[in-house]
């Protein structure tokens, strides 16, 4: 069976991709490698593996023919890069999303997962579950939304599509991410003894590990059609939702630091408190990993010094530095090859 990973040299896709590997899955995947492609290298060897630099808004689709499955999970991947040019959000995570769904279909594909987020639901005081109305905020909100909302007409008897709405994640992987609020906060706690807290702390978030997340698109991919087909999952689990200051300090006491706390920010605009019933009542979903054991394995890496806050692990600061260079660039065709 062949997999098409869009995005899969990401912080997720790197930690999924071995997986699929793993289970002897044969797969390709396409992107454009913001990150690099050194994130792959453990399975770089792989003959199971190939990897494919394009853009999901350009890519020939003839590399879908033969393929079953594609996992979408290319993007620009959270509010703030998402926030630097609007314009381009759309073009990728809306625009660029929806043409890899349907010509996934025009080339015979049989599945088509989206990676979609939590933060489709914005701002709102109730638990949310997938029939709650949304209340998308920012730019990558948005085309969250719309991406879902186009995706989902596709699917028919012989095309089965199905949304994931992830929670934020956390844990270490490849393409390590320290702009993810668990993530940040061991980092912070790491080099300067102060766990970073968005002020006002109050705010609810639903959190998932990135094995587990990964682990959930597994499970969709190998659930009967009649399960997943046309379906909308948040993915994640109940007893995982967190206010942020009570979530640092189960962090802190989590790692071998006495735990201070250094606000920042205005108060965030984003709450929400989100129920995962439905993918663990229809797909027996149940996470494996707790923010504790992923705060500490992070913490490891960081002191063994096999993982380093370099820029681009902030992404926002990676994209800004993208952009740049991009704005710099007069050719049209070369400024393609940047962002
Ligand atoms: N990490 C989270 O907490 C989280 C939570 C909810 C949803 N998601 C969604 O899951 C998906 C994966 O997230 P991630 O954390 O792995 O992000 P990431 O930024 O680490 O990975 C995204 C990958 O997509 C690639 N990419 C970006 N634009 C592309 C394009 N136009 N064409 C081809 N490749 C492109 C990048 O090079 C990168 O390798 C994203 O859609 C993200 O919005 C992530």
């Amino acid at each position: 069976m062949q997999v098409l990973v869009t995005g899969g040299a990401g912080y997720i896709g790197s930690v999924l991709i071995p997986m699929l590997l793993d289970k002897g899955y044969e797969v390709k995947c396409l992107d454009r490698f913001f990150f690099g492609k050194e994130t792959l290298n453990d399975v770089i060897s792989n003959p199971n593996l190939e990897l494919i630099k394009d853009d999901i808004r350009w890519f020939n689709p003839k590399i879908l023919k033969d393929i079953d499955v594609v996992v979408d999970l290319a993007a620009l991947s959270n509010d703030p890069s998402g926030e630097l040019d609007p314009a381009k959000t759309f073009d990728i995570n809306y625009l660029g999303r929806v043409r890899v769904a349907k010509l996934s279909k025009e080339y015979g594909v049989k599945r088509y997962i989206l990676a979609s987020s939590c933060s489709v639901y914005g701002f709102q005081d109730v638990i949310l579950d997938e029939k709650s109305p949304t209340n998308p905020i920012t730019a990558y909100a948005k085309s969250n939304l719309m991406a879902e909302k186009d995706v989902l007409q596709f699917s028919g008897s012989s095309f089965t599509v199905t949304v994931l709405r992830q929670a934020t994640v956390y844990g270490l992987s490849p393409r390590m991410r320290f702009d993810l609020a668990i993530n940040g906060m061991v980092l912070g706690l790491f080099k300067n003894k102060k766990i970073p807290v968005m002020r006002n702390g109050e705010q609810w978030r639903p959190f998932i590990h990135v094995k587990d997340t990964s682990k959930a698109f597994l499970l969709v991919m190998e659930s009967s059609e009649d399960k997943v087909n046309g379906e909308t999952f948040n993915t994640g689990s109940n007893n995982q939702n967190y206010q942020i200051l009570p979530l640092a300090q189960i962090i802190g006491e989590a790692l071998p630091i006495t735990l201070k706390i250094e606000w920042y920010g205005s108060s965030d605009k984003r709450s929400y408190r989100v129920k995962f019933d439905k993918i663990n009542k229809t797909l027996g979903f149940k996470p494996d990993y707790t923010p504790k054991e992923g705060a500490l394995e992070i913490y490891e890496a960081l002191e063994s010094g096999r993982v380093t806050d370099s820029i681009k692990t902030k992404t926002v600061e990676w994209y800004k530095h993208l952009l740049n260079i991009y704005a710099t660039v007069k050719d049209v065709a070369i400024r393609d090859t940047i962002l």
